[in-house]
């Protein structure tokens, strides 16, 4: 029935149901043979029964993509990680200080902060991403210019931060002060956009397992982001993806960074609650 709606919105795009569903029991993989992931998690209460499960990204990629995710050696994305470690500890901006400096290890310090954003800066009295606290330390604790939102520099430095959350469970805050963030980003889940009238449930909640023209629809997860996408050959940040598929409904995009796609992430970072860490995850 859904399907059919959809068809009949993008009379141009094949849907297709693939029946190329993830193998029974396949629940998980590790990475370097030592870091659990679980892949499939019951939904979190919050969204009351619009998902039965939540499951990565990762399930919906061919084999050799999903094993280049499972050993360092074989993960792109790890040379930007490398060059992220240096700039961690080179002093930046008029302070003339590093991000060790003050934060230390970024193994030690950092372990579970990917897992918990974006959420509440109590100081700031707004919903903050990983991305935007990165950005308020290079411009108020270092003295620099702020970074590209989701530029290489960002995606980078976020990979980084989030390699000692490898495995944890994503775990992001919905109640208290976020609580009118986090309904702003459910309510643009479910407005649809553009020519296409599309929603991201449209694809991601009602379509998650079929075909759209070449790609097998997963549920939009961002457990693993930042990606290294082959197709760039490079780094792509949360926003970055979110503004690809907006694109993809034929509508304007808004800005990365913006308030509304921080409300967006927020939402859909919630949709994954439970959800391994994953980040730097690859895909096509
Ligand atoms: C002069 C000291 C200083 C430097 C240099 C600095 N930070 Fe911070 N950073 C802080 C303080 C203080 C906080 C917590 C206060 C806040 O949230 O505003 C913080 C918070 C953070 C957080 C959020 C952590 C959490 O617990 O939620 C991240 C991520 C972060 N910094 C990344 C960086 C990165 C990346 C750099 C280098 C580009 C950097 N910081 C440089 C002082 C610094
Ligand atoms: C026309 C269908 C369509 C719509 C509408 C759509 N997307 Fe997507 N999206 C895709 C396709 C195709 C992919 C790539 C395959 C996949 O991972 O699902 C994708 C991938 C993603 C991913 C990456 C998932 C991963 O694990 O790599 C995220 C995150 C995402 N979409 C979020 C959104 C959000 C948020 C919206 C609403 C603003 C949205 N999408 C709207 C088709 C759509």
């Amino acid at each position: 029935m859904k399907m059919t709606v959809l068809k009949s919105a993008i009379a141009g795009l094949a849907l297709v149901a693939t029946g190329v569903m993830a193998e029974e029991g396949t629940v998980g993989f590790e990475i370097n043979g030592d870091i659990p992931i679980v892949t499939r998690v019951p939904a979190a209460a919050h969204l009351d029964g619009a998902l039965s499960e939540a499951i990565s990204g990762w399930e919906y990629r061919d084999s050799s993509t999903q094993a280049m995710q499972m050993d360092d050696f074989d993960n792109p994305a790890m040379l930007a990680v490398e060059q992220a470690a240096e700039v961690w500890n080179t002093a930046m901006g008029t302070v003339g200080k590093s991000c060790a400096d003050c934060h230390g290890d970024v193994n030690e310090s950092m372990i579970g902060i990917r897992a918990t954003y974006p959420k509440w800066n109590e100081k700031a009295g707004e919903v903050r991403t990983l991305a935007m606290q990165v950005n308020n330390c290079l411009t108020e604790n270092m003295g620099a210019e702020a970074w590209k939102y989701d530029g290489a520099d960002m995606a980078a430095m976020e990979a980084l931060i989030s390699i000692p959350s490898r495995g944890m469970p994503v775990n992001v805050a919905i109640d208290g002060p976020v609580a009118s963030v986090w309904e702003q980003g459910k309510e643009m889940y479910y407005t649809r956009y553009g020519q296409l009238e599309l929603s991201c449930a449209s694809c991601h909640e009602l379509n998650y397992d079929n075909l759209i023209r070449a790609d097998h629809l997963s549920q939009g997860q961002i457990n693993a982001f930042p990606v290294y996408r082959l197709k760039d050959t490079g780094l792509v940040t949360t926003h970055g993806r979110f503004k690809g598929c907006v694109r993809d409904t034929r509508a304007e995009t808004f800005a990365a960074g913006s308030p509304e796609f921080v409300a967006l992430e927020l939402y859909v970072a919630s949709r994954g609650n439970g959800l391994s860490v994953e980040a730097p995850a690859v895909r096509p």
